[in-house]
Parts: structure tokens; C-alpha cells; sequence
């Protein structure tokens, strides 16, 4: 499945009242599945979730826990940057060189891994691994 396309399919189901900012994402795991999400937004602003919460939630949901690749899409001028928490989001199942792109609804696209998009992450190892 293209995850561009799966992207744009989801983010036609995004919640954004508030910001009017449309966000999909797509996910797809170690194992071939795609999992998708869109942003929800809330009255209260801080409530409000990323279409990349979105598509984790729908992952470990169906089962999966690994990412193999991400696709995000908005309506902005230039690609949409993953927020700094969904950014370590990600870091949680992905390993540093899944690639991440970014794309706009006029077809623009940009695609880094994760590690560039978040160094020196917050990972289970400064836990002692627990
Ligand atoms: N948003 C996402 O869903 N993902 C991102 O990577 C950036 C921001 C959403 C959150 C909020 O609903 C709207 O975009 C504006 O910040």
C-alpha cells in the first residue's frame, strides 16, 4: 500500500475545529501492515492529539510494535515537521534509520530518518534498559 496515499486517505477524517491544520499519517510496521491516524482536536486545547499518536495508537492496537517506515501529510505551505512529541514517539518503536516523510498536499516531500529528526532521543538504555 502507498503510505502517501494512506496518509492523504486519513487525513480527510481529521478533527481540527480549532486549528483548521489537517494532519494523516501512516504507518507502516516490520510486518507489512499500515496503520493510519489523524490529528483530534479537543476544546480544551492541550487534550487535542497528532495524527502520529494517532497512527501508533492504531499500531499497537492491531498488534504490531516495530515501525518500518512513516508518511506524514498536511496542508501547509512546506512539509510538515513532527512535533518534538511525536518525535519521541516514534523514537519508541522505530529504529534511527526508519525514514520519516514529510509531505504537503501539493506534492512536495521530504524524507530524513528518525535520528536526524531527533537526536539524542530519551531511549530505555538511560534507564539501565528497564
Ligand atoms: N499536528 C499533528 O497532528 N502532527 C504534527 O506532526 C504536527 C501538528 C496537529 C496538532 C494540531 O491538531 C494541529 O496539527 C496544529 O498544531
Amino acid at each position: 500500500m502507498d503510505l502517501r496515499a494512506a496518509a492523504a486517505e486519513v487525513r480527510a477524517m481529521a478533527y481540527a475545529p480549532y486549528s483548521g491544520f489537517r494532519v494523516g499519517a501512516a504507518i507502516r510496521a516490520a510486518s507489512g501492515k499500515v496503520y493510519r491516524g489523524c490529528n483530534v482536536e479537543n476544546v480544551a486545547y492541550p487534550e487535542g492529539t497528532c495524527a502520529e499518536a494517532g497512527a501508533i495508537a492504531a499500531m499497537i492496537a492491531g498488534g504490531d510494535a516495530e515501525i518500518a517506515e512513516v508518511t506524514v501529510i498536511a496542508g501547509g505551505p512546506t512539509p510538515v515537521a513532527p512535533c518534538g512529541g511525536c518525535r519521541q514517539k516514534l523514537v519508541e518503536f522505530g529504529a534511527g534509520d526508519v525514514p520519516v516523510t514529510m509531505c504537503t498536499v501539493d506534492g512536495q516531500a521530504q524524507t530524513v530518518a528518525l535520528r536526524d529528526l531527533l537526536p539524542g532521543a530519551f531511549v530505555a538504555d538511560q534507564m539501565g534498559g528497564k
